[in-house]
Parts: C-alpha cells; structure tokens; sequence
C-alpha cells in the first residue's frame, strides 16, 4: 500500500529544535486530521514534508510511496504527487494566475497540454471552487482577500491533481458559504487521493470524511486515533493532555506569564 513515512524527524527552524523525533506514517488513500495547540509544529511538519528549505532536518528520514525523499527539493516532491495547500499563501507580483496554473499543471506532465485542453481543465476547476473566472487574469494571490487566497490553494490542488494533499488551515479566513464549497470539493477528491488536514475547528471536519485524528503537541504525535478525538478538543481544548502527562508549550499562557512577571509589569507598578 502507497504511504507517507516519517521516521524520527527532527526539525530545526533557525537553531530552534521544532520537531523533536516525530514519527508518523499515512495511507495515501485515508483523510487525516492534524490538530495541537498553537506553535506546536503542525505548519513546521507540512512545510517539511514538502521541502521548505527554510526548515532544517537534523535528523530521520521521509518515504513517499516507497522511495527517501528527505533531501529532494520542493518542486521534485511535488512531481511525486506532494501538494500543499499553505497556511499563509505567499503573493507573487508579477505572475499571472493562468500562466503560474498552466506552469505547474505542465511541470506535472510528459507532452504540454493543449490550449484547448487547459482551459477546459480551468473551467471547470473555478467553477468547482466558486471563484469568478475572471480573476484567473489576476496576478497570482496579488490583492486577493484572505478568503479567496485560500480557495485558489484549491484550485491548485484540482489542476496539479496530486496523491496527497497537505492542507495547512485552509478553513481560516473563509466565510461561511465558502467553507461548505471548500468542504464539498475535499469529500468529492477523498475517493481520489489522500489528504492531512490541519485545521482548530470542528467545522470543516465535521463536513468531510476522517479516518484519523492526531494531535502534535511539542513536535512529537502526542495522540492518534478517530475522529472523536477532534469533538473532545473542540469542547475541551487541550488542557486534558497535561493531566495525561504530556506537557506543551502553550503560547497563549506564555504570553500571558511574560506580560504578567516581567518587567513591563514592574515599570507599570513604578509608573502608577
Ligand atoms: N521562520 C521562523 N522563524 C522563527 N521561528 C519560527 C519560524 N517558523 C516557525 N517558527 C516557530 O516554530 C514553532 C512552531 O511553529 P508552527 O508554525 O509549526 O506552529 P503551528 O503548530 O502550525 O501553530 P499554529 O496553530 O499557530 O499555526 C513556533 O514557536 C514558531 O514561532
Ligand atoms: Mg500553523
């Protein structure tokens, strides 16, 4: 069976150790959801997986479908079938909408396609996601709205037509229609391909098939198992993993401890 491997991977984002020996192996053909808590290392772990060189691996290894892809460059894993969806998709002035889908989808193939054969293939990928067709003469993500940038991450995925998808928060900054077209187009692609899904929220979980659910707490897989794991975050956060032993950092308490003992406080206490 085709599978994504992780093995003991170890990631450093400039000298910060983010992933701490996370081990990890995925169906291609099973949707999985990946929660935690912020800053936790879930964009660390997609990034990785698709080659961000920005993230260091200091140890382990990746296996896609059988082969080490640990030091292939982003654009080779995504020839293998790699494909992410980002949590902040970057704007690229300059680059024409068409011209970067016509790039990337002929990147995915032996002869180009046809003219003819491309625009069919777009048509029906906007009207899929609900996006105007005219804004594929827009350069690429240049002044879209927060929502709309992440809908024309789908739009990618349908054209490149990968083997696993990677979504990083996708559901974030979509309104509430856009969130139910975004849902049906994933539930209509489960049959064909895998995808790890990392949102906070029920919501879009709740519209798609799961098969799994794990949580990354502190760069490690802290937790996996089915779908109720997500219902039990979304009632009760994460403050039950400590209770189980498994510590993390949580940034919204950090925060919140450095504003409170620090010496801001002690200059507020000395300006009263
Ligand atoms: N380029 C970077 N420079 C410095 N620190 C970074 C960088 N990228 C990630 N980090 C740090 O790595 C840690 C993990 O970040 P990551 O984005 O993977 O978390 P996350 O689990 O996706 O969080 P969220 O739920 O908020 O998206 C954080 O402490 C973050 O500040
Ligand atoms: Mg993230």
């Amino acid at each position: 069976m085709s599978v994504l491997e992780i093995k003991d991977l170890h990631v450093a984002v400039k000298d910060k150790e983010i992933l701490k020996g996370l081990n990890l192996t995925i169906d291609l053909d099973k949707t999985v959801a990946l929660l935690g808590p912020n800053g936790n290392g879930k964009s660390t772990l997609l990034q990785t997986i698709m080659g961000n060189p920005n993230y260091t691996v200091t140890k382990g290894k990746i296996f896609f479908d059988g082969k080490d892809i640990t030091s292939l460059e982003a654009d080779e894993r995504s020839k293998l079938g790699l494909f992410l969806g980002m949590q902040y998709p970057s704007e690229v002035p300059g680059v024409n909408n068409v011209d970067f889908l016509k790039a990337s989808l002929n990147a995915h193939r032996e002869k180009p396609i046809s003219l003819f054969e491309f625009y069919k293939v777009l048509n029906k990928a906007y009207d899929k996601v609900h996006i105007p067709f005219e804004m594929s003469n827009r350069n690429l993500n240049e002044g879209f709205s927060g929502g709309e940038k992440k809908k024309n991450e789908i739009l990618q995925m349908l054209i490149i037509n990968p083997k696993l998808v990677l979504l990083d928060e996708i559901d974030s900054g979509l309104d509430v229609d856009a969130i139910q077209t975004v849902a049906s187009v994933i539930k209509e692609e489960q049959a064909n391909r895998g995808f790890l899904i990392v949102s906070h929220y029920a919501r879009l979980y709740d519209l798609i098939n799961v098969d799994r659910a794990i949580i990354l707490v502190n760069g490690r897989i802290a937790k996996d198992g089915d779908k109720s794991l997500i219902q039990k975050i979304d009632q009760e956060g994460y403050e039950w993993l400590k209770k189980e032993g498994i510590e993390f950092e949580d940034e919204r308490q950090m925060n919140s401890v450095s504003i409170g003992s620090c010496a801001t406080k002690e200059a507020l206490k000395g300006a009263k």
